[in-house]
Parts: structure tokens; C-alpha cells; sequence
């Protein structure tokens, strides 16, 4: 072996390693270009070559196969680059930019707040603010206040979830009217939302916890005219132009008493099932309020009279979102929720 001989080879050499680098394609490819070009084999033909050198050239060769190795390092770091960027934008161009972007769950109102929002608002225009009351209530105001009389079958009406000494929970928001005129003396007009309870099933069409909306006004010289005169407005701005009709009832806190109907919102008066057959839907039950409610109230009945109303924002949901079973609303499925949800 001549040092000609040893340039030659080393030059073969880097010249097929170039070839094996540059023709890897990936990084596994490249890998095994790798362990190909600085395999054992080669390494050892190259210190046999370099030991059957005369002395006096070794020095020589061995800066031959210094470059060499060298230069082939370097063509397989130019090529580990060339593989990674070209992995890099083939990841990137997987990316479809024209793709919609996920959905992001934001949450949202239950369907019976937003009915709530938007009875408050209508009767906010009016001049109505909102007033609020406990839930744990006292027999009087929930009952004796409100012309309950003492074991009158009147009290039958409302099942009651007793608390013991003398505590309940408050059957309708009407001790609201009360505990609001003690307060503040007349004149006023309040909305008071919030829950109710009774011992109730809870089946399709009742829930043993729901939501009530009271309504009162008390002035000098309010008349049933007031009454119904606000009632109807209500009725049309939450349903839209729709007829209503006023049907006489009983409360014993209020004389006289009446229930308010809209046109049935799925038939539109023909009568179909939802309104067994009737074509009217009660939404709401109303009354000038009773004189001994006011002067339990410590409010002058002679000087004072009013007009309430109670319903059941609950129900007026099924109404408007054409639900056939109140527990869809109180199941909290979001699947359903979701449809509503504003
Ligand atoms: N409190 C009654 C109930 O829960 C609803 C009601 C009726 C409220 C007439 C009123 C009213 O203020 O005037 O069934």
C-alpha cells in the first residue's frame, strides 16, 4: 500500500458515502447510511491500509483520513437537517386551516332564568323593581297574613314541607307581598322571583321544588282595571299579539280572583292536546288584593288598594319552548339545556 494508493481509497470512499448519505430519504434511512458508512468493516480496511504504510507516510495518511472523516460527519449533518425540515413542513401541511374550529362549551342561562330575565325586564318598564324574600318561611306569613284562615280547607290546597317550630318552606312567593309592603309603605309595585316548595310528585307536569314569579301593586285608587290592563300588556309583549281572557277563581288573598289564559300557543285557539282541547292556556292566577292582606301588612286598606298576580315561570317555559315534560327543565341534561341556552 502506497500513500497514492491510500488517497485514492479514501477518495472512493467518500465519494460512495456521499452517494448512501444523500440517498436517505428519512431519518431511519439516514441512520442506517450511518452505521453502512462507519461500519466495522471499512473502519478496519482503513487501519490495516493505514498499518502497512511505511512509517514516513502514516503522518500523511493519517491527516488524509482525518479530513475524510471529517467531511463525511459533515455530509451527514447536512443531510440530518435537509430530512428534518422537510419532516417539519410535511407535519405542517397536514394542518387543514380551512377546518372550523372546535365549539367551545361557554355555558349559558337555564331556559326557566331566561324566562324570569325576560318577565322581569317587560315589568321593569312598568316601573316594577324586584323584591326578595326567605325561602324558610313563618305559618303566618306563608299562611296567616295572607287570609289563610286557621284550618281552613283552603290551607289543603298547598302540601306543605313543614321545618317544625313553626318554620315551613314557603308554598308560593306571596308571603313576599307582606314581608314588602312592612318595609317600604305604599305606593309600590315589585316583582318577587324565587322558589317554592311543596310535597309534590315529581311527574310530567309537577316538581316538589319550582320557580314562582309574584307580582304587586298597591296604590291610592287601583282598580281591576290596572289589573287587567297590565296583565294583557304582559301577556302580549311575552307571547306576542295573542288573546287573553280572564276566568273567575279564588285566593283567599285576594277578592275578587281571577285566572289569566293566553290563546294556546300550539293551536292557536283550535284546542289540541296540550290544551286539552280547550285552545286556552292558564298562565297565571291574579286578584285585587284582600283588604285584610294590606292591614296585616300594617298598610291602610281604606286608603289603600292593590292588585297581584303569581306564576310559574316554570310553566310558561313548557309554553314557550314547546316542552311536553317539566323535568326536562329540571334535569339539568345539557344535551337538552344546550338547545335553549342563550
Ligand atoms: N300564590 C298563588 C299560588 O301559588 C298564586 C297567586 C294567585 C298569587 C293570585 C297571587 C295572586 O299574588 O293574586 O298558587
Amino acid at each position: 500500500m502506497t500513500l497514492d494508493e491510500f488517497r485514492t481509497r479514501a477518495e472512493a470512499h467518500k465519494n460512495d458515502a456521499g452517494v448512501a448519505i444523500n440517498a436517505a430519504v428519512d431519518a431511519t434511512a439516514l441512520e442506517a447510511a450511518r452505521t453502512q458508512v462507519w461500519s466495522r468493516t471499512i473502519q478496519q480496511s482503513f487501519s490495516k491500509a493505514l498499518g502497512e504504510l511505511p512509517a514516513e507516510d502514516r503522518r500523511e495518511a493519517g491527516r488524509v483520513f482525518n479530513e475524510l472523516k471529517m467531511h463525511v460527519d459533515g455530509v451527514l449533518e447536512e443531510r440530518q437537517r435537509a430530512i428534518d425540515a422537510t419532516q417539519r413542513t410535511q407535519s405542517t401541511s397536514q394542518i387543514d386551516l380551512t377546518m372550523p374550529a372546535r365549539a367551545r362549551w361557554r355555558g349559558g342561562k337555564h331556559p326557566v332564568t331566561l324566562v324570569i330575565d325576560e318577565i322581569v325586564g317587560i315589568f321593569r318598564e312598568l316601573g316594577f323593581t324586584v323584591a326578595l324574600g326567605p325561602e324558610s318561611e313563618s305559618e303566618w306569613y306563608n299562611f296567616g297574613s295572607l287570609n289563610f284562615p286557621p284550618d281552613h280547607p283552603a290551607m289543603d290546597m298547598h302540601d306543605t314541607f313543614y321545618l317544625g317550630e313553626g318554620a315551613l318552606l314557603r308554598t308560593h312567593t306571596s308571603p313576599v307581598q307582606v314581608r314588602t309592603l312592612q318595609r317600604s309603605a305604599p305606593p309600590l309595585r315589585i316583582l318577587a322571583p324565587g322558589m317554592a316548595y311543596r310535597v309534590d310528585p315529581f311527574d310530567a307536569s309537577h316538581a316538589p321544588a319550582f320557580p314562582q314569579i309574584e307580582g304587586l301593586a298597591v296604590d291610592e285608587g287601583i282598580s281591576f282595571v290596572d289589573l287587567k290592563a297590565t296583565l294583557t300588556h304582559f301577556a302580549q309583549r311575552f307571547f306576542g299579539k295573542t288573546r287573553t281572557r280572564f276566568r273567575p277563581s279564588f285566593f283567599p288573598f285576594t277578592e275578587p280572583s281571577a285566572e289569566m289564559d293566553v290563546e294556546c300557543r300550539l293551536c292557536e285557539g283550535v284546542g289540541c292536546s296540550a290544551c286539552k282541547g280547550t285552545g286556552w292556556m292558564e298562565i297565571l292566577g291574579s286578584g285585587m288584593v284582600h283588604p285584610s292582606v294590606l292591614e296585616a301588612a300594617g298598610v291602610d286598606s281604606e286608603r289603600y288598594t292593590g292588585w297581584a298576580f303569581g306564576m310559574g315561570p316554570g310553566r310558561i317555559a313548557m309554553l314557550r319552548y314547546g316542552l311536553p315534560d317539566i323535568r326536562l327543565l329540571y334535569d339539568s341534561d345539557v344535551r337538552f339545556l344546550e338547545q335553549v341556552a342563550e
